[in-house]
């Protein structure tokens, strides 16, 4: 299983570091072999000494080693810390500060390129949702358009816009639906996310194809997160 947190704009880089030395001492007690992805807001990202099962990802960065790209960090800003995973088309910014496909797409063949692990974020809107599974399918192709989905660091995610931080998760057959028909398509592992919370990251997990969770709100809390990394080691499928 891959567990992710994702901060958002949350935590400074006191409460991150606080953080994520629990959860270092709290995997490392485990002794799990699920994996275990953070991504804090890039101001506090630091080397930090961690169990090979966790992993420091961005949740944003400009397709470029460097340059001029006034608030954007790119690579050689990445580097510095030896993080080597980013989370990319989340609907936040696709949907929120207007991303476009190809701008993902370029992130995507960039970030690919100099051998990250991506976490690609996909999902359809309320309005998609309501009108069948046909189109609910249609959207999330589309938001592959471009993408290399044999890449072999590849994590999908999907996403439901209308699950995230609304505390509506989307049910458990309208989950096992949609990635039973996503997995015909696409052989990496395919997270889900959109109101995980401790309560249901069971159940979630449980869900054919579901090979994890990306949980924004609910992480936040570094003792919920550390529930949930438990659920998964009680399942004991391993990824
Ligand atoms: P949420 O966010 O858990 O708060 O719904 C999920 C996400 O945006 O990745």
């Amino acid at each position: 299983m891959i567990i992710a947190a994702n901060f958002k704009t949350n935590h400074t880089r006191e409460s991150t570091k606080e953080y994520i030395e629990k959860l270092n001492r709290y995997v490392s007690d485990l002794n799990s072999d699920d994996t275990v992805l953070v991504f804090p807001p890039s101001t506090a990202l630091e080397t930090f000494d961690l169990n090979d099962k966790i992993s420091i990802g961005v949740q944003n960065a400009y397709a470029t080693e460097k340059g001029s790209f006034t608030g954007e960090i790119g690579l050689e800003q990445i580097e510095e810390f030896g993080i080597k995973t980013i989370l990319i088309g989340h609907s936040e910014r696709r949907h929120v500060l207007g991303e476009s496909q190809d701008e993902v797409v370029k992130k995507y063949d960039f970030y690919k390129s100099k051998g990250f692990k991506i976490v690609y974020c996909i999902g359809e809107p309320k309005e998609v949702r309501e009108e069948g599974i046909e189109s609910v399918i249609a959207y999330n192709f589309a938001q592959l358009e471009g993408i290399d989905i044999s890449y072999e660091n590849l994590i999908v995610a999907y996403e439901p816009v209308w699950a995230i931080g609304t505390g509506l998760t989307a049910s458990n057959e309208q989950i096992e639906e949609t990635l039973g028909l996503l997995k015909q398509k696409i052989k990496a592992p395919i997270l889900y996310g959109g109101s995980v919370k401790v309560a249901n990251t069971k159940e979630i997990l449980d869900i054919k194809n579901c090979e994890g969770i990306l949980v924004g709100t609910a992480s936040w809390d570094v003792d919920a997160f550390c529930e949930m990394i438990g659920e998964a080691r009680k399942i004991g499928r391993y990824l």
